[in-house]
């Protein structure tokens, strides 16, 4: 059997949270504790989560920009901490990113021409000819018309410069697009024409994409699948219909019953969480999700306060972290 495009195993990231005394014994900050994920070939896996529960971690991990602190990341088989020279190269050329504000992603003193240019030197493609038809090929994918080649970043909107930024990822034709909130920093009336060249470009090149955004309307739109992250872990994963119409975690319920569904405009009942997220530094034992868990009273005992649940499959598809007992 074939090995997946990306493969996710056991991953931790900690980081030496600061100290607030010299003499203080050091801390750990768990922004990811122990996820596994799994990207096909031409797939679309969405995550999803609030602000601070490791999603952005995790898709720097994915794309070498952060060493797992324990774990591994493979990329077709390949574990990407053991990966050197014409192999990490090659790595690195398959798996590209687009982050949120691609202002902040491009160089200022740096015709766009060139930044789209660049990963091409750096990943040693010599010939001025394949480099000049790749770039055009990029720039035409995103929809970047000639007349702007020569421009400046500052000299563009910011849906034109997000383009900028993808044509920049694709110039590598990487089959996975590693896309951080890639749409948040946009205008409304922008942000629809970004999905749908995403859409478009996976349709054309075949490319999978692991896609994080806190606008749940557009991962339903673009993704096939759907990953729940609470407090560094995955806690429901399912196909986009399935998690949507019936969320099986309290906390994707949750997060879910604030959307509009299809049915003009019908709202599930509001669930209003208690508290805040966990603080990555302390986070609660157990499940992480008890102290604000609407469904913890239907859980006999204190085991959500004392058991971690494990990531398990209910169905063929659908895997859940939960104590609830599946049926309620
Ligand atoms: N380089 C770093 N050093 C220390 N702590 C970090 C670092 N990067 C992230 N963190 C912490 O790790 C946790 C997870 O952060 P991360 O950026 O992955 O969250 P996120 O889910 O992407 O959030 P958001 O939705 O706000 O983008 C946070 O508590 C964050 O403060
Ligand atoms: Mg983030």
């Amino acid at each position: 059997m074939n090995a997946p495009l990306c493969e996710v195993r056991e991953l931790e990231v900690r980081f030496a949270a600061r100290r607030r005394a010299l003499f203080e014994p050091r801390r750990w900050l768990q922004a990811v504790r122990g996820v596994n994920l799994r990207i096909e070939r031409g797939a679309v896996l969405g995550l999803v989560g609030e602000s601070g529960c490791g999603k952005s971690t995790l898709a720097r991990a994915v794309v070498g920009l952060q060493r797992p602190s324990s774990g591994s990341i493979l990329i077709d088989g390949v574990e990407r901490a053991s990966a050197r020279g014409k192999q990490l190269r090659e790595l690195r050329r398959r798996v590209g990113i687009v982050f949120q504000d691609p202002y902040a992603s491009l160089d200022p003193r740096q015709p766009i021409r060139e930044a789209v240019l660049e990963p091409l030197s750096i990943n040693g493609f010599a010939k001025p000819r394949t480099r000049r038809l790749r770039v055009l090929a990029a720039f035409e994918a995103v929809g970047l018309a000639a007349n702007l080649y020569h421009r400046y970043p500052h000299e563009l909107s910011g849906g034109q410069r997000q383009r900028v930024a993808i044509a920049r990822a694709l110039v590598l034709e990487p089959e996975l697009l590693v896309c951080d909130e890639p749409t948040s920093a946009l205008d409304l009336s922008v942000r629809a024409q970004i999905v749908n060249l995403l859409a478009d470009l996976r349709q054309r090149f075949g490319m999978a994409l692991l896609f994080i955004s806190h606008d749940l309307a557009v991962v339903r739109k673009l993704v096939d699948e759907v990953a729940v992250m609470y407090a560094g872990r995955v806690v429901e994963q399912a196909p986009r219909d399935a998690l949507f119409d019936a969320p099986q975690h309290p906390y994707t319920r949750a997060l879910l019953s604030a959307i509009v569904t299809p049915h003009e405009g019908e709202r599930r009942e509001r669930i209003v969480l208690a508290g805040e997220p966990p603080s990555p530094l302390d986070p609660p034992s157990g499940c992480a999700f008890h102290p604000r868990c609407p469904a913890r009273a239907d859980v006999p005992g204190e085991r959500c306060a004392s058991e971690l649940p494990m990531l398990s499959a209910l169905d063929a598809r659908r895997l859940r972290a939960c104590h609830l007992d599946p049926t309620l």
